[in-house]
């Protein structure tokens, strides 16, 4: 039988194997987020970078570029992280750079896996069925904050959990996920308003984007890193 675990902060991917497996990189405020929006609304990849500096380069080759720290569009990028602020007039068929605090690291850091898929609220019954039809050993990769663990990324985890069919549970941080969504399910924005960054993002006026990413399956996509850059499976 094929198992599920979670890794609760990318910072802590050195403790899981991930190589040939199916890996699930979850950012719901807000790199998968904004990464799924993207690919939504027709653009043809988006390329995640570790520094600043690197993704300020693809400007010259024609890229979009957006970058954040601390929740805040960096100055000089065409824009920062916020899914609400993405436009299909604006990102169709044009290729993006993105360089965010902790999601963009956290895919860069899944290379190697049989298949590393993009998911948060927006896209969650697509990344079910793909686990379900697509049965392996799989591990579920919560960005979390600068090594903390995040609420409401555990709970993304949590409800990929409660919809898959007949996978071993393979470490406490399954459990974990699965209750704090099952506690969660009837009420994800009012959970996710409690969470640190909400509260974080909540002053920079972004409340939209919070209410944005709480929403589920608005997007029936399937994001996946191909090589280096995230395209539509
Ligand atoms: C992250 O990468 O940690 C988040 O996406 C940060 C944010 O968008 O505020």
């Amino acid at each position: 039988m094929s198992s599920i675990e979670v890794c609760l902060t990318h910072q802590q991917l050195n403790n899981y194997h991930h190589k040939d497996k199916n890996v699930v990189v979850i950012d719901v405020l807000r790199a998968t987020s904004t990464i799924n929006t993207i690919l939504f609304s027709g653009a043809k990849s988006v390329k995640p970078i570790e520094s600043i500096e690197e993704c300020m380069k693809l400007k010259g080759d024609g890229y979009i570029v957006m970058a954040e720290r601390m929740g805040k569009k960096v100055e000089g990028f065409d824009f920062g992280n916020s899914p609400s602020k993405i436009k299909r007039e604006l990102f169709e068929d044009r290729n993006v750079g993105i360089a965010t605090s902790n999601g963009t690291k956290a895919i860069l850091k899944t290379k190697g896996s049989k298949i590393t898929l993009i998911s948060s609220f927006l896209n969650l019954s697509t990344v079910i069925e793909y686990l379900n039809t697509n049965k392996r050993d799989t591990l579920l990769v919560c960005s979390g904050w600068k090594g903390s663990t995040n609420l409401e990324d555990t709970m993304c985890a949590g409800a990929i959990i409660a919809g898959l069919e007949n996978y071993e549970y393979k470490s406490d941080t399954v459990i974990i996920a699965k209750k704090l969504y099952d506690e969660s399910k009837n009420n994800i924005l009012s959970s996710m308003k409690k969470s640190s960054h909400a509260k974080r993002l909540s002053g920079y006026d972004n409340i939209k984007d919070i209410e944005f990413c709480s929403e589920i399956d608005k997007q029936e996509i399937l994001p996946y890193l191909d090589d280096d850059q995230i395209v539509l499976l």
